[in-house]
């Protein structure tokens, strides 16, 4: 029996899709425990990309079973996109491979709406969100007026309620944000649409994941978003709606701490953020268009989900040690070691100096957070191609002291370290 958890260590984006991939070759049931299709998840096998956003990673291996958590906000229009796009290529999505909690909250054309309207009432300070719905749905959660997955299992409550939902929402879009009104009957049959073709993959999550673990299974926790997008822990108000870091999974999907095993923390050997907030090591000019690519690339920096070009700067450790504390985390996974060959020198931010004294965590307030400087330690760069390297000894020698300095620094061991967006190009080391 195992439950390992992968969490993002950033703001996003590290690579999480391609370590759940990566492990769920071991496990038998991989699990979303939170956020919704704000995430895009990259798995790429023998030249093949997929990219989801709602399914858990796990799908693209035959042998486990996928849950969307508890924890999840899910837009069944997406879902049922995602499905017919996987079972196109192959891919088992049916209702014994793919399960759906009835805990989740579903996210409707109301919440998106919402989204749009309240970004658009920031102006200038907006979050920059992926336009979802999701900061909405998560709202109705919290305000215990949202709308379970579980209705779907009811046809004829899901029209009662879908109707409710959208009168109410359209009161609130018109009146206060001059929106167009949306239109309940079209909403409604869409929507009864949706729970005849997803009621067979409805399940009680925990019951579901209790059993698995029961019989000694291995189930594997996958995190969307990154630590410092967490509603209680991130840069707040830049960040996503829910708990990405590791105690979502317990909530997400019903487990408790001590079930624990690993928690694996995924990050880039760089930084990178998309949307606004702060970012103490964000570069600009040349040194940003470098790590972030033309675009020409797939792996390069540009959002999965929305397409946008990503803030980018040196890896940040102080984030890293923070997210450490966080998240407990048992081992890191290093990710696009392979983007920083051919720099003649790597930095990287070891303390913050924040109004002349060096601090190691990051400040929850935004005002502190945004008087921090990078102090930065220069590490010489290796000009190899690591691109086709799988030991860890193989590595040029620069590059293997840039992993022991991330290690010895937030001293967690690493266990992983990428080199490639494809399945096999990574290094794993044996501890
Ligand atoms: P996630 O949201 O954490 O799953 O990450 P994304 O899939 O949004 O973004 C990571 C991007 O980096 C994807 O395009 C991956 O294919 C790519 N990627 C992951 N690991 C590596 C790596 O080691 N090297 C390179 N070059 N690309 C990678
Ligand atoms: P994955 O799982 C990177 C960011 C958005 C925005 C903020 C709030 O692929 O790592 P939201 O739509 O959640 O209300 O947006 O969070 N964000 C992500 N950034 N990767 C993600 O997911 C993200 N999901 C949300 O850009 O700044
Ligand atoms: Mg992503």
């Amino acid at each position: 029996m195992s439950f390992n958890i992968i969490v993002g260590a950033q703001w996003g984006d590290e690579g999480k899709g391609r370590y759940t991939d990566l492990m769920a070759a071991e496990a038998d049931l991989v699990g979303r425990y939170s956020g919704g299709d704000n995430a895009g998840h990259t798995v790429t096998v023998s030249g093949e990309i997929f990219k989801l956003h709602l399914i858990p990673s796990g799908i693209v291996h035959s042998k486990p079973i996928c849950l969307i958590g508890g924890g999840v906000v899910l837009n069944p229009a997406v879902l049922l996109r995602e499905m017919a796009a996987l079972a196109e290529r192959g891919v088992d999505v049916g209702p014994h491979r793919l399960k759906i909690s009835k805990k989740a909250h579903l996210i409707t054309p109301a919440h998106i709406a919402l989204d749009k309207a309240l970004e658009t009432q920031k102006g200038k300070g907006a979050i920059g969100t992926t336009l979802r719905g999701i900061g909405p749905a998560y709202t109705d959660k919290a305000s215990r007026i949202g709308l379970r997955a579980g209705l779907f299992s009811d046809l004829e409550a899901t029209a009662v309620a879908i109707k409710k939902h959208i009168a109410t929402k359209n009161k609130l879009l018109s009146k206060v944000y001059g929106m167009e009104l949306l239109d309940v009957v079209e909403i409604v049959d869409q929507y009864i649409g949706y729970a005849k073709l997803l009621q067979a993959h409805l399940v009680d999550d925990m019951v579901l994941v209790h059993d698995y673990l029961k019989n000694g299974r291995s189930v594997l926790a996958e995190g969307a978003q990154g630590t410092f997008l967490d509603i209680d822990h991130g840069t707040y108000p830049f960040v996503t709606s829910s708990h990405p870091t590791a105690p979502g999974a317990l909530t997400g999907l019903g487990v408790g701490p001590k079930m624990v095993d690993r928690v694996i923390g995924v990050a880039k050997a760089f930084t990178s953020r998309v949307g606004n907030g702060p970012f103490p090591c964000e570069l600009s000019g040349s040194e940003a268009a470098r790590l972030r690519g033309t675009g020409d690339n797939p792996w390069d920096e540009f959002g999965t989900t929305t397409g946008r070009p990503r803030r980018v700067g040196w890896l940040d450790l102080v984030m890293l040690r923070h997210a450490h504390r966080l998240n407990s985390l048992t081992e890191l996974a290093i990710t696009k070691l392979d983007v920083l060959s051919g720099l003649e020198e790597v930095p990287v931010c070891v303390s913050y100096e924040l109004d002349e004294s060096r601090i190691d965590y990051v400040p929850s307030d935004l005002d502190a957070l945004g008087r921090c400087t990078a102090v930065y330690e220069t590490l010489p760069g290796w000009q190899e191609d690591v691109t086709g390297i799988r030991r860890f000894e193989d590595l040029p020698v620069n590059a293997q002291s840039y992993i022991n300095f991330i290690a010895e620094q937030v001293n967690v061991p690493i266990k992983y370290i990428s080199v490639g967006p494809a399945r096999d190009q990574v290094i794993t080391i044996e501890t």
